[in-house]
């Protein structure tokens, strides 16, 4: 076994907010990927915090009329508490605006002022005399400088009507949207530093091909960096600016009085000093974290803050003799029903509104399911996130245990574990296999797996039927037998799925008086150890719980909001034209019996992007049996939204040599066409392979 040391953070949750259900994919995806780490055996710990600083927070206090500081304390709470609900369990939670937060700023920003990377430069900025602070872009308004658009009531920085970018003084007749005065412009001497000095070094770390995703090495090297070894050559890196003058909320620069360090200098150091405050409480050496070469430290964060993590910061840290990162993981953008998080829409769903209509787990198994190692988008889409929980989790995973536990409750299992045609050890040989899908990150494929397992131990309660059986009393040794490998096979999946669902892990650990701590749990079946009663694990959930949740979560936007969203609107396109349903000839019994409909889960899925029309999907029927099949259903589904999914499939199909490969089967499916087509949908229980009745 392993044993590393690993200090994991996720991005610092802005204070000006609550957290909502797109950040929850970060912390969620975090917390999947420190506990899996954890039950592996590696030291880890996981570190997080509020960023309290910058302009918005000062703005929302005054809105509130409170101070900065009874903001920060109140969102605190708020978000700790919303971590824990979802089971989002870090070592330590601090604060940037903390002691030992502007006391590691000051060590820093000394080594980069030793370094000499620090310049200073005259900057214009628009101010607001009513509000007394400086302006960022956002917070302008004018009538765009065009003029041929002309358009009132722009941003500062570019015309929604005509995409022109620009300076918020360049605007016409500009208005601050925090008094509605006529801001000035000001000179104030703003702090930079010279990242062009670190170029060869972030070239070196960013695009050695061991810390970043390669598209965001690639990107990094298209952006900014440049390519020293192509014709073009390097590209110069301009100065960051890492001051702002007074008013502003946050930590004066010791050595630059009346200047303060800009949010986003010291938000990362509060990875730190998040880190130092545990290290304080828990007696640990804070260099053995920061500054050892046996730590590896892991970043989680989106996106759209890849700039910060993969140049700013390692730069910073290079230049204060800290450790780097082993690994930035980006991960992509929450939409929900293929869109954009939207307040109007009832989809920008805060955590705790959420909780009060459903199952936190849920969610970390639909985010689970979904989450890959690359940046792409997840989607929520809430009539899948019904069905996978329904299907997959309580239909194929907790209906293990319930079906067989009740057989054995009282008793014990089995002193030897019985033969089971090999299946514990055929999925024990998977331990490996999906403990890599979770060190990359990959968890749609480990959920796959896991998927595929369950499958094989349904199969297995279904064709022994022990609640037959037990109807004999002569059987009775035979049933504990059945019963005793499909708890077995059932607390493997326990284990297989703690990182996701450490609630049901524990209930697993609880139903067979044997705690799951490790990752080798997996491996070796339990004998002779009692059997608790069944005690309800998970519960299905219904379409009018996720429909409540976003009636809560309706709220009218502005105007503007409510325009913006107008446009992705797919329900005004007037009634479709009904078509005839055409005649169909006759089919006797005999003619339909000899089609062999039968129950398959999906486990590949891609587009085939020379064909209009088609998918390419991949068919498991359960035992090893996998069938190839082309399905018109393009304008219909998305691949990676039938990955996982049940259908009907007819499984004696002739195969048929079709431009794109051998097509071997068909899925069944309803609805006049094109985007209309609707798979059919399996209940839960059922199990690849089963005939269709
Ligand atoms: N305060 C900064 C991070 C500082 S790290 C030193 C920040 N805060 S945030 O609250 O806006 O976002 C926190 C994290 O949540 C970021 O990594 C961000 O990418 C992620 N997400 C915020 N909204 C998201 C979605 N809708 N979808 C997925 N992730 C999103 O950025
Ligand atoms: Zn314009």
């Amino acid at each position: 076994m392993t044993d590393r040391r690993i200090l994991v953070t996720a991005a610092l949750p802005y204070a000006n907010g609550q957290i909502h259900i797109g950040h929850l994919v970060e912390y969620i995806q975090t917390d999947i990927w420190v506990r899996f780490q954890k039950l592996r055996g590696n030291r880890t710990v996981f570190f997080c915090a509020d960023d309290t600083h910058g302009t918005a927070i000062s703005i929302r206090a005054r809105a509130e009329g409170r101070t900065e500081e009874e903001v920060i304390a109140e969102m605190s709470e708020a978000h700790q508490r919303d971590f824990a609900a979802f089971g989002i369990e870090f070592d330590n939670y601090g604060s940037t605006n903390s002691p030992e937060n502007r006391e590691l700023c000051g060590q820093i920003w000394k080594s980069i002022r030793e370094a000499g990377l620090v310049k200073e430069k005259d900057i214009e900025q628009l101010f607001d005399p009513e509000a007394g602070m400086f302006l960022a872009d956002r917070f302008v308004r004018g009538t765009c400088p065009n003029s041929d658009c002309n358009a009132p009531n722009q941003p500062g920085d570019n015309c929604s009507k005509c995409g022109r970018t620009y300076s918020p003084a360049e605007l016409v007749d500009p208005k601050s949207t925090l008094s509605g005065a006529t801001p000035e412009i000001r000179t104030a001497r703003h702090l930079f530093i010279e990242l062009s000095q670190l170029h060869s070094f972030l070239d070196e770390w960013s695009q050695s091909g061991k810390h970043l995703q390669p598209e965001v090495a690639n990107n990094l090297r298209g952006q900014f960096l440049g390519d020293p070894s192509s014709e073009e050559g390097a590209k110069e890196l301009r100065d960051w600016d890492i001051s702002r003058p007074a008013p502003y909320f946050g930590f004066e620069i010791p050595d630059s009085p009346g200047n303060y360090w800009y949010v986003w200098f010291d938000a990362p150091i509060g990875y730190m000093a998040s880190t130092k405050q545990w290290c304080d409480r828990k007696g640990e050496n804070f260099d053995d974290w920061w500054k050892s070469d046996d730590t590896e430290i892991h970043h989680f964060i989106g996106k759209d803050i890849t700039y910060f993590h993969t140049l700013f910061w390692p730069g910073m840290l290079k230049t204060a003799g800290f450790s780097l990162p082993e690994k930035v993981h980006i991960h992509g953008f929450l939409k929900v029903d293929g869109e954009k998080m939207s307040k109007s829409q009832g989809t920008f769903v805060m955590a705790s509104t959420y909780l009060n209509h459903l199952d936190p787990d849920c969610l970390r198994y639909f985010y689970a399911s979904k989450l890959g190692p690359g940046l792409g988008d997840i989607d929520l889409n809430l009539e899948e996130f019904v069905n996978r929980v329904n299907s997959h989790l309580v239909g194929n995973i907790v209906n293990l245990a319930s079906r067989s536990a009740k057989f054995v409750g009282g008793n014990t299992l089995c002193d030897e574990y019985p033969d089971d045609g090999g299946l514990f050890a055929a999925a024990a040989a998977k331990a490996d296999l999906i403990a890599e899908y979770y060190e990359q990150c990959d968890f749609s494929s480990a959920m796959l797996e896991v998927l595929q397992l369950a499958d094989e131990a349904n199969r297995f309660i279904n064709d022994r039927a022990p609640w037959k059986l037990n109807k004999d009393p002569e059987k009775a040794g035979e049933v504990r037998e059945i019963c005793s490998i499909v708890l077995n096979l059932f607390r493997q999946l326990a284990v297989f799925l703690q990182p996701v669902l450490p609630k049901l892990a524990e209930q697993a650990g609880e139903l067979l008086n044997s705690p799951i701590t490790n990752w080798e749990d997996a491996k070796t079946p339990l004998t002779g150890t009692p059997v608790s009663d069944f005690k309800h694990m998970m519960q299905r959930i219904t379409k009018a719980q996720v429909d409540a949740m976003v009636e809560e979560s309706k709220v009218d936007e502005t105007a503007d909001e409510a325009a913006a969203s107008e446009n992705g609107s797919q329900w005004n396109d007037g009634p479709e034209a009904l078509e005839a349903e055409p005649m169909t000839e006759e089919c006797t019994i005999e003619d339909f019996v000899k089609v062999d409909l039968r129950v398959a889960r999906v486990i590949a899925a891609k587009d085939v992007p020379e064909a209009n029309k088609l998918l390419n999907l991949t068919l498991s029927l359960g035992g090893g049996e996998t069938r190839n099949v082309f399905a018109g259903i393009k304008a219909a589904y998305k691949p990676e939204d039938l990955i996982g999914r049940l259908v009907v499939c007819v499984a004696n199909l002739k195969p048929r040599q079709m431009k794109f490969g051998l097509s071997e089967g068909m899925v069944c499916a309803a609805g006049p066409g094109k985007a209309d087509v609707f798979l059919l949908d399996i209940d839960d229980g059922a199990v690849p392979g089963q005939r269709v009745h």
